[in-house]
């Protein structure tokens, strides 16, 4: 089957994400047949550095023998079967990995794992967790707190704790009741980041005050706002809400998709601010980027609130046919015991301080207006010179082998934790010619 042949039945039968398919042909869809380390590989053999880590998912390239005999290990021993009412090893394990990688103190742990499928479907859980703990404690909290520029997937749970007016607005009618406060990492000009999150924090205050004993979740997105624009935020923030959910008797919901699994420098971006959360979810980076997997980390005190009688309704009445798929979870573990032998996490961190390194220049071009960024995760915010500068910049990159995704006109950086010295030079020399031509 030739490119043009398999472009041609795409656009004739599939319709993709995020896409607006009447600039789809327009924008040369590439077709992707295989991968090798940090490269894809076209139809055509033209070779891409996956400098978005397929979409913020990948951690030690592709093609991993570790990972791929993990899970042909499983394959060889059980494919799938449900989660409700048995249990299995693949399952069991990754659950006690995850556990024990999870942030904690004196009066706060997760002790439960709950697995889902998607970042969004965790998401989708931990909200309906939080909700029904506190009904079942006698508690009427139908309402969740969450920040403007937010992201935590795309089904309704997860859209009506977002705050993208893009993605979002078109479903506000049909949404879960929530209050909305501001975006801790939108800041006036001049103003400093830590002023930023003591001012939202007090409009967070001021909400809780009346509305406090109604809350069931605060959700966020910790230390930086990804799908926003890599909006990164002051720690203060993060602690500010943790005292005020305690304060209002509100769980904390932690969305670690993006962040977990070590793409801040930490295993979790909690980390950064010290805080505890009451709810954590992952997913993207818990696989390797190889399996959709995502999980809910919940503490014991949660946990407790759904037990009682079989008939006492009390059961959390939610999942899925492939909760917890054995091969999903042997490429999870496989990964987790991989970043533990390799450091992933420290290299995490260094890598992360290199691209502060190499792409400090870029703040000197007129057209780059800022550039955020914690750990690996980095926005490259440029100046618009038309309706798609982001993507421009980004089409002319792809044409010179290196793959990345703007958010609007933020380039984003979000490379494979493993990625190597050379890979990372092509990537931020690519990404500065690119920015040069396009806004100077
Ligand atoms: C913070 C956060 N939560 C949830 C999601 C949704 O994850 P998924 O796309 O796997 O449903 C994303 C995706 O980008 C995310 O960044």
């Amino acid at each position: 089957m030739t490119t043009e042949d398999l472009v041609a039945r795409d656009l004739a039968s599939v319709w993709h994400p995020f896409t607006q398919h009447s600039r789809w042909a327009d924008d040369r869809p590439l077709v992707i047949d295989r991968a090798e380390g940090m490269y894809l590989i076209d139809t055509d053999g033209n070779r891409y550095l996956d400098a978005i880590a397929s979409l913020w998912v990948n951690v030690h390239g592709h093609a991993v023998p570790e990972i791929d005999d993990a899970i042909r290990r499983q394959l060889g021993r059980l494919d799938h079967t449900t989660f409700l009412g048995l249990t299995h090893e693949p399952g069991i394990v990754l659950a006690e990995k995850l556990l024990a990688t999870a942030p904690g103190g004196a009066d706060r742990r997760a002790t439960r794992v709950f697995y889902a499928g998607d970042g969004a479907s965790a998401v989708e859980a931990a909200i309906k967790m939080a909700f029904q703990a506190k009904a079942q404690n006698g508690e009427d909290r139908p309402l969740y707190l969450h920040v403007a520029e937010g992201y935590h997937g795309d089904t309704l749970g997860a859209v009506s704790v977002g705050g993208i007016e893009l993605f979002h607005h078109t479903y506000r009618p049909i949404l879960l009741d929530t209050v909305m406060i501001s975006s801790p990492g939108v800041r006036s000009p001049g103003q400093s980041a830590a002023d930023r999150a003591i001012e939202v924090v007090a409009e967070a205050r001021a909400l809780m005050e009346v509305q406090g004993h109604r809350v069931c979740a605060v959700v966020v997105e910790p230390m930086v706002q990804a799908a926003g624009g890599m909006l990164t935020h002051d720690a203060e923030f993060l602690r500010g809400m943790r005292a005020l959910a305690d304060q209002h008797g509100a769980y904390l919901v932690a969305d670690e998709v993006a962040t977990g699994i070590g793409r801040t420098g930490t295993m979790w971006a909690v980390e950064h601010a010290g805080v505890v959360p009451d709810l954590i979810t992952c997913g993207k980076g818990l696989t390797a980027g190889y399996l959709p997997l995502s999980a809910v980390l919940a503490t014991e005190e949660i946990y407790e609130a759904f037990l009682g009688t079989s008939d006492s309704g009390r059961t959390f009445f939610h999942g899925h046919s492939y909760t917890a798929n054995p091969l999903c979870a042997a490429a999870a573990i496989a990964n987790l015991d991989l970043m533990a032998d390799r450091d992933t996490v420290g290299r995490a961190a260094r890598l992360g301080e290199r691209i502060g390194e190499l792409t400090a220049g870029l703040a000197a071009y007129d057209g780059v207006s800022e550039i955020r960024r914690i750990g690996t995760m980095t926005g490259i915010e440029v100046r618009s010179v038309g309706e798609r500068t982001g993507f421009e910049i980004c089409q002319r990159a792809r044409d010179r082998g290196v793959l990345i995704r703007p958010l609007g006109d933020v380039v984003v950086l979000m490379p494979p934790l493993a990625l190597g010295d050379d890979d990372l030079d092509l990537l931020v020399g690519t990404v500065e010619t690119c920015i040069r031509e396009v806004v100077g």
